[in-house]
């Protein structure tokens, strides 16, 4: 895949999984990917990602930046609101690549604290806001809180008739409550495609507006997703990242490693680690199987988790996430005294140090009983993060079809749900409210030991 800058080294998967057991899976592979494109498999009515080009064809971009530069135009600030893959997606392309000079972009509506609400209010007090609202099912409560919350600010500083420019809508085309809120109200709309669920939506409005609204070139991104597209066209394994990659963490995986932890070096990679254990934790999350996802931001947590990783207990896989071009500008100091012994680093820059210390990391986890590989980006941009999005996403639908799983459902997130509406008292619950309060007093937090 030398073309788009995305390579996969799998030097450090053995003994654990060496190539000749990776490559046992092939068969399983080609049926993974035989079902994804026949529509043969589970959740078949969810594959609108697939291809990104048709996700995002370029008339539905330009209409995303006029949108964007409008807004851009009439606000000094986004308020993106929406949870879990309705702004993961948005969020790690915007940590990731945000221009410095451009406008920013907040995140709402991931949580209900009232703590984390009032001080974005606060911190938004005297500013021209601009709201891009995104749920599909336009219901999801904690989006919903945030909604009410935001809309009545912009309304309220801005007039309801400015408020109506301002506000954006993405949501379903056909139904739900936000449809119906945002055309009465003459919003701005955005369509979370039928064949899209939340998690793989990032190359679709639901990730692009926000991310075109941050300054990013929405172009670059889809023509490096559409370019790993075309470079995962192959069943054949070795040919394929992304199916080895699938392999890969399946043949580990059978063999009783349990948790992958994703590992990378940029601090602006950070949610992009969030939007990946997403992706796979509730693709793969399922009957009481697949790998619990985690992420660890190196080099800092080598002096927290680094100690677990090296010596605790051996069920880790690690991923490394790795950019190879990084600032070359950026060198250590030499100083006169050299009291911390460092002028050996002198002129040398940031960047080579820190590749030096992702390759001295994966070594010493290697020896230390941590199977890892590494996916090796060639710079940090538009292009080379679609790139990398694509070829997880591509990974983590065969990789629940190889455990026979459904990737692009997510039935577990509703146990919470009921629970809390009733709790809540939400109408059409009556019933449960009881039962729910009878047994979170009986059996739950309310009935242990309470010391102080
Ligand atoms: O990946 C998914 O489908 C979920 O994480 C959803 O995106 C999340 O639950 C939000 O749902 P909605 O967009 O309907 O508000």
């Amino acid at each position: 895949m030398a073309s788009i800058g995305l390579k996969l080294d799998a030097g450090y998967l053995k003994p654990a999984a060496p190539q000749t057991e990776i490559l046992q899976y092939q068969q399983s592979i080609t049926a993974a990917h035989d079902q994804l494109f026949s529509g043969a498999g589970l959740g078949a009515d969810f594959r609108g990602w697939l291809n990104p080009d048709v996700l995002a064809p370029k008339s539905l971009l330009t209409e995303i930046q006029t949108t964007a530069r409008e807004l851009q135009e009439r606000s000094d600030a986004l308020v993106v609101i929406g949870i879990g893959g309705s702004y993961l997606g948005a969020r790690a392309v915007i940590e990731a690549l945000a221009r410095d000079d451009g406008k920013p972009v907040y995140f709402a509506g991931h949580n209900i604290s009232a703590d984390f609400h009032s001080r974005l209010m606060r911190q938004l007090a005297g500013k021209r806001v601009a709201v891009n609202v995104i749920s599909k099912s336009g219901t999801t409560t904690e989006p919903a809180i945030a909604f009410r919350i935001f809309q009545e600010l912009v309304e309220k500083n801005a007039g309801a008739a400015e408020a109506a420019k301002l506000i954006v809508a993405t949501t379903d085309a056909h139904k739900g409550a936000l449809l119906k809120l945002a055309t009465d109200r003459g919003y701005k709309r955005f369509v979370v495609p039928d064949d899209v669920g939340g998690r793989y939506s990032v190359l679709s409005p639901v990730g692009l507006l926000p991310i075109a609204y941050g300054g990013v070139d929405i172009s670059a991104l889809v023509s490096g997703a559409a370019t790993c597209a075309e470079a995962c066209a192959s069943t054949d394994l070795q040919k394929n990242p992304a199916y080895f990659y699938a392999a890969a963490r399946n043949t580990l995986y059978d063999k009783g490693y349990n948790v992958e932890v994703l590992s990378h070096f940029e601090p602006r990679l950070h949610y992009v680690a969030e939007w990946w254990k997403q992706l796979y934790g509730e693709s793969e999350g399922k009957d009481h199987k697949a790998l619990f996802p985690a992420s660890i931001d190196l080099t800092a947590d080598l002096h927290s988790m680094g100690q677990y990783m090296q010596q605790g207990r051996r069920f880790l896989t690690e991923t490394f996430v790795i950019v190879e071009e990084g600032e070359p500008e950026l060198v250590v100091p030499e100083t006169q005294e050299n009291l911390d012994g460092l002028n050996y680093l002198a002129g040398r820059s940031l960047s080579e140090v820190n590749h030096e210390a992702y390759r001295a990391t994966a070594l010493a986890h290697w020896e230390g009983g941590v199977p890892n590989s590494t996916v090796l980006l060639k710079r940090l941009d538009a292009r080379h993060l679609g790139a990398l999005l694509y070829f997880f996403e591509r990974a983590c639908a065969v990789s629940g079809y190889l455990r026979r799983l459904n990737p692009f459902d997510q039935p577990g997130v509703e146990a919470y749900k009921n629970h809390m509406f009733a709790l809540l008292g939400k109408p059409g619950f009556e019933e449960k409210t009881a039962e729910i309060r009878r047994k979170v007093e009986s059996s739950g937090v309310e009935s242990s030991i309470i010391f102080g």
